[in-house]
């Protein structure tokens, strides 16, 4: 564990590392770890609609915190507002502790927490490395894009990502397989010196082979130190990469589990019939 901010992590695993059995997760971050990030008493509403009632969230460096829910629960309004898309009715962010207020993606991208949203928000018509830098271009003194860094580092990170299917990173992401662009979305996001990376539904369009690929990364990016979110409507890849897990039911918090104590029926009825609570700070149901 360790790799913090300063120190971006390295996307490279181990070369062997190939398994399709991710092995039981060396991180257990510990309840007195300081969150990296923490929403307390978050309430957004959309006129009539009250997407989010008083929920309380919360991810440590190190882990990867699952957060479900059935459809509309409010699961991407939740991380829209951490990420300052959506400003808050009520509630505070946290982060190390201090709370923070974030007023749009460039307060959140400078505390270091990057999204790859449910739609991944790529541009179609842009190429691979446009992608990757769109908004953080590398300039030279005349403002000039300086392409050979950018191409440098693209590469790298997509071959530290496992994505060898790309036959070129000068391509339009148009013309990728959701797949690549899952993987191109990842890079984008973990290519800074990212503490918290939230991923909405990153398995949904993948495969098999791709479903794994990204919960392995995701898992090597937990044991690095970051913080990471995973939303998934599917419980078994929550089962396998996920060390405690949030469930939200029609806006509002329901439990959190630790993933080694519980059960996916347990999961499973707290998104369907699970009771709203309102606890201080956030229980551990296996407390
Ligand atoms: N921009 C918006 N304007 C109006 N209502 C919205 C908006 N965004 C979300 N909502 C409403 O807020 C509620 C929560 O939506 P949200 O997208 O957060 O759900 P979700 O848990 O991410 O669902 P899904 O699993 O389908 O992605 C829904 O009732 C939705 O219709
Ligand atoms: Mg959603």
């Amino acid at each position: 564990m360790g790799a913090l901010r300063g120190a971006p992590p390295t996307l490279v695993g181990d070369d062997d590392d190939v398994t399709s059995t991710p092995a039981e997760p060396t991180r257990i971050p510990t309840a007195t770890t300081t969150p990296t990030l923490e929403a307390c008493g978050v309430s957004k509403s959309f006129g009539s609609v009250e997407a989010l009632v008083d929920v309380d969230f919360e991810v440590r460096p190190g882990e990867v915190m699952a957060l479900v829910g059935d459809n509309g629960a409010g699961k991407s309004t939740l991380i829209k507002c951490i990420a300052g898309i959506y400003s808050l009715d009520e509630g505070e962010v946290h982060f190390d502790g201090h709370k923070v207020s974030i007023h749009g993606p460039k307060d959140a991208a400078r505390l270091g927490i990057e999204v790859v949203y449910q739609d991944l928000a790529l541009c179609d018509n842009l190429d691979v490395v446009q992608n990757m830098y769109l908004g953080r271009e590398i300039r030279d003194w005349f403002r000039r894009l300086r392409e050979a860094p950018m191409e440098a580092r693209t590469s790298e990170a997509l071959k530290s990502l496992r994505v060898t299917t790309i036959s070129s990173i000068r391509q339009q992401v148009a013309s990728l397989s959701g797949g690549q662009r899952q993987s191109v979305a990842i890079g984008r996001a973990v290519m800074w010196n990212s503490r918290v990376l939230i991923l909405d539904e990153p398995t949904a369009a993948l495969g098999v082979a791709q479903t794994q690929q990204v919960l392995e990364l995701v898992g090597r990016l937990a044991e690095q130190g970051l913080a990471v979110v995973i939303i998934s409507h599917n419980l078994h890849d929550i089962f396998e990469v996920a060390d405690r897990i949030t469930v939200l039911r029609l806006g509002r918090s329901v439990d959190v589990f630790d993933r080694r104590t519980t059960t996916q029926q347990a999961v499973v009825h707290a998104i369907t019939a699970g009771i709203p609570t309102k606890v201080a700070g956030i229980a551990m149901n296996s407390e």
